[in-house]
């Protein structure tokens, strides 16, 4: 069985404490570290930009995993490669030229996301595919934490992994939006490969992270 990486949301820590935050789920066993930044334009909500990524960068070796949620997005893919970015998401809905977005990401020394809001198509995702490290299925509105998972995404998920297998490439399937145990087992049984999760990783506290990350990885069998 493939591994599954576990990429807590920040938008659910404490953001008075946002660098012990993050020694705490790397502590823990978080894979990636997912940054949401929302810019009050393509998402109804504001959160935070390249200096506070930069900030956070010397609390962890883990990648940061950002997740760009604005319009546009090509004026700030250099601040985010200098804050030190390693996965640069972007949505095709929020822009017509993501193609070019794409290959300015890559040129900028960074992994390249496509991301899909729950009412796109995975069709979108198909004359990109050849640039795209990593896709990320939205499995609730982007905007905010603590939604309920959109199990609809489910099948767009099988999509997409189908259309993966047929790169022969090893492109990351994420989902980000509802993950808690239960969801977590229905997006890796239709293929995901990295989970978001904001809420199910953050609830408790400090003492719960790891097992909160533990509880949202496969079961082994034996
Ligand atoms: C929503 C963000 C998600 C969100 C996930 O726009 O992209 O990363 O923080 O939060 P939960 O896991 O609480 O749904
Ligand atoms: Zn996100």
């Amino acid at each position: 069985m493939t591994s599954v990486l576990i990429s807590p949301s920040i938008l659910s820590a404490d953001f008075a404490t946002l660098g012990e935050e993050i020694r705490a789920i790397d502590a823990a066993g978080a894979d990636f570290i997912h940054v949401d930044v929302m810019d009050g334009h393509f998402v109804p909500n504001l959160t935070i930009g390249p200096p506070v990524v930069k900030a956070l960068r010397p609390h962890t070796d883990k990648p940061f995993d950002v997740h760009l949620m604005i319009a546009p997005v090509d004026p700030y893919i250099p601040a985010f490669a200098e804050a030190g970015a390693n996965i640069l998401t972007v949505h095709p809905e929020a822009g017509p030229h993501t193609h070019r977005t794409l290959q300015a990401i890559r040129a900028a020394g960074m992994k390249a996301g496509v991301s899909l809001n729950p009412g796109s198509p995975a069709a979108l995702v198909e004359p990109l595919i050849d640039l795209a490290d990593l896709i990320l299925v939205m499995s609730v509105n982007p905007g905010f934490g603590g939604q309920r998972f959109i199990s609809s995404q489910l099948r767009k998920i099988e999509t997409l992994r189908a259309m993966i297998d047929a790169t022969g490439r090893d492109i990351l399937l994420e989902v980000d939006g509802g993950v808690n145990p239960e969801t977590a087992r229905q997006c890796i049984d239709a293929g995901a490969t990295v989970l978001v999760a904001g809420s199910a990783v953050f609830k408790g506290g400090p003492s719960q992270y790891k097992s909160n990350i533990e509880s949202l990885r496969p079961k082994r069998l034996v």
